[in-house]
């Protein structure tokens, strides 16, 4: 018996296979059920015991010198495997990795608080679910008004009071509660209304609301700031018009157009050959509102506006229907990624 087992010593040292198979191949004839080291056992029930302590010896020896010898060309073997694949063709190309971008919303948010900021205004922000007060009633909508109808605002089913605002001008009315004039500040956020999905309507959409009050601000103020807004956003050669309106917490109200970007007002089919297109809603904020609002109406005034970024988008991207926006398909947004 002692001779077998030097045998397997020698084998055992020089065993060196050439691949994993080889080496799976040893463990199983060794160590596995049918293996020579259950030969050996087997032999070593026989012995007389008086052989049994220094034969056992050897025989563990040998058992964990095989383990060891196992192990050592497992490392052997996972490590030229892992420099196999990730390092030895160093001619193949690189794994592509495709750039995040900002969603064309985003950017066109960025790019409009930003020109605002340049002028002094700051940047709030208002809750999504908003009570009848902040969207409705501080604003002047009389308690008839269709806006409050279900068929376009969505209620909060547990209280009717709650519903997801309709506007961004619910924030308006938060900055002016919480602030003292002079304020200056434009608010982006989502809005909600209860529209059939189309190319041109959406359940949600993006607006920017802009709002200043001081005293002595007036008509001529609010005309100039959007056309400050108009050049710097689209271009200086953009003109603007704006058109008479009805809004019921502005007074005088507006709505203003710019020169159709297309054909610089010569008219095209996006501005329907009129030269025009409107982008937002404007006003002098309505007296009721300053007062509702906690603002001295006899001392301050003020204007503001309201206009949907999707739109905004839409003209500047040539984009001709409002549902991409929401799909996230990305061989849409990949076309925004240069920053334009
Ligand atoms: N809230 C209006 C809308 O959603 C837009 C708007 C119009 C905002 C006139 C204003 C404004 O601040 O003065 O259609």
């Amino acid at each position: 018996m002692q001779d077998k087992i030097n045998k397997y010593f020698t084998e055992v040292d020089a065993f060196n296979p050439a691949n994993a198979e080889e080496l799976e191949q040893f463990r199983i004839s060794s160590l596995g059920r049918k293996g020579w080291m259950q030969d050996l056992l087997i032999d070593f029930k026989t012995l007389p015991s008086e052989q049994k302590r220094e034969t056992g010896k050897f025989l563990n020896e040998l058992k964990s010198k095989v383990e060891r010898r196992i192990e050592h060309f497992k490392n052997v073997f996972a490590s030229t495997e892992t420099e196999k694949t990730t390092y030895t063709d160093l001619s193949r190309p690189g794994i592509p990795v495709t750039p995040g971008a900002h969603h064309p919303l985003t950017l066109v948010r960025n790019q409009i608080t930003s020109i605002f900021q340049k002028i002094g205004f700051s940047i709030s922000e208002g809750p999504e679910m908003e009570d009848d007060w902040h969207n409705f009633s501080a604003l002047n909508f009389p308690p008839e008004h269709p806006a409050r109808d279900m068929q376009d605002t969505f209620f909060i089913s547990k209280d009717p009071d709650f519903a997801l605002r309709t506007h961004t001008s619910s924030v308006q009315v938060r900055v002016m509660e919480n602030s003292k004039p002079p304020i200056r500040t434009i608010s982006p956020g989502r809005v909600y209304r209860n529209e059939a999905i189309s190319a041109r309507a959406h359940c949600q959409f993006h607006q920017v609301e802009g709002l200043c009050i001081d005293e002595g601000i007036s008509f001529a103020d609010l005309k100039q700031t959007l056309l400050y807004f108009a050049r710097e956003f689209f271009s200086v050669e953009t003109e603007i018009r704006l058109r008479p309106s009805y809004f019921p917490f502005t007074e005088p109200s507006a709505e203003m157009d710019i020169s159709c970007t297309l054909c610089k007002g010569k008219g095209c089919n996006v501005c329907k050959y009129s030269g025009w297109t409107e982008i937002m809603g404007c006003g002098m904020v309505d007296p009721n509102v300053l007062d509702n609002c906690g603002i001295d109406s006899h001392k301050y005034s003020g204007f503001a506006f309201g206009m949907g970024i999707e739109r905004i988008a839409m003209l500047k991207y040539k984009i001709n229907d409002l549902r991409l926006f929401f799909e996230n398909d990305v061989r849409f947004l990949k076309q925004f990624i240069a920053g334009i």
